[in-house]
């Protein structure tokens, strides 16, 4: 496995690689590696010839009310994960490498509607720093495929819809959710719960699976099925919730009747924790 700081060092990594026709497949992360970034990394190992892993904390797509100072810095352990999982090339460049000095970059890329919803409304400009982050490494990589985590489900649509406006040659895969035994999203924020608030966060996917229960039992309305979600999540003991909503799965549109494949998305904040979950659930 080899590493590189540089935006050169990374391109001259897989220069030779792309010559010789070899298919490049790409996880962008943040770091602070766990189970639901290895099974990304699994999958292109399986289906792509080189693995490039990108380790950046983007301060970009964070504001300035957010946790981008505490954001888990894991850098060894990271290495030696991706070395364990046969990552071929670990790019993990410095903030004044990807953005240069104090001015920083002056283009951000945009995606309307998709971007302005659901963690759009709290986090405002947060996906403008995802897509920018993400095109550029996109540009730096030039991978083949990107494996993205439906744990993000609203990231993976918009990442979906950038390169498709954008023309840009990479094909994006979705991959599922990995979750801890009680169902929770395993998530590099999960560490800061506190037992409390650890065992209040099961109650996101237990109301979930039960949501997907009374869809699979015929039940529709969407109201009915938001409230009920929602008065689980707060006898948990959560501090805030964010939203419920159940979307359509291609466009993120608020759906008041289950009659296409959607999707149930929340978020909510444990303490100072926000977690976000989301599942899958269809007419039948
Ligand atoms: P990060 O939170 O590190 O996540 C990197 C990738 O891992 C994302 O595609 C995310 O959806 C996926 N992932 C995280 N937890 C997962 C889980 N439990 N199961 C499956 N996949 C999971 O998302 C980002 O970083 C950044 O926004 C990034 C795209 C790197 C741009 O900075």
């Amino acid at each position: 496995m080899k590493t590189a700081q540089t935006i050169d060092g990374v391109r001259k990594l897989l220069a030779e690689a792309r010559q010789a026709g070899r298919s490049i497949g790409f996880v962008p992360t943040m770091g602070a590696l766990h189970e639901g970034h290895w099974s990304l990394i699994d999958q292109a190992r399986r289906e792509c010839d080189d693995v490039v892993v990108s380790i950046f904390v983007n301060p970009l797509q964070f504001s300035p009310a957010e946790d981008f100072d505490r954001y888990p810095e894991t850098l060894d352990a990271d290495l030696a994960g991706c070395e364990e999982r046969v990552a071929d090339v670990v790019f993990c460049p410095s903030v004044r490498e990807m953005y240069g000095e104090e001015a920083g970059l002056l283009t951000r890329v945009h995606v309307s509607r998709l971007a302005d919803r659901l963690c759009g409304q709290s986090r405002q400009n947060h996906f403008d720093g995802v897509c920018t982050v993400v095109a550029k490494l996109f540009g730096i990589v030039g991978p083949n495929r990107a494996f993205f985590g439906e744990k993000d489900f609203q990231q993976l649509l918009i990442v979906r819809q950038m390169v498709a406006d954008l023309s840009i040659p990479v094909e994006i895969v979705a991959c599922p959710t990995c979750r801890e035994a009680d169902g929770l999203a395993i998530s590099s924020r999960n560490r800061f719960l506190s037992p409390e608030q650890r065992k209040a966060a099961t109650s996101f996917y237990e109301s979930l699976s039960g949501a997907v229960e009374s869809v699979r039992a015929g039940r529709r309305d969407a109201a009915q099925l938001t409230a009920s979600i929602r008065h689980q999540i707060e006898t948990s003991g959560v501090d805030r919730i964010d939203y419920v909503e159940i979307v359509d799965a291609t466009n993120l549109e608020p759906l008041p009747e289950i009659d296409k494949p959607a999707r149930i998305c929340v978020a909510a904040h444990f303490g100072e924790t926000r977690l976000i979950d989301n599942v899958a659930v269809d007419a039948p």
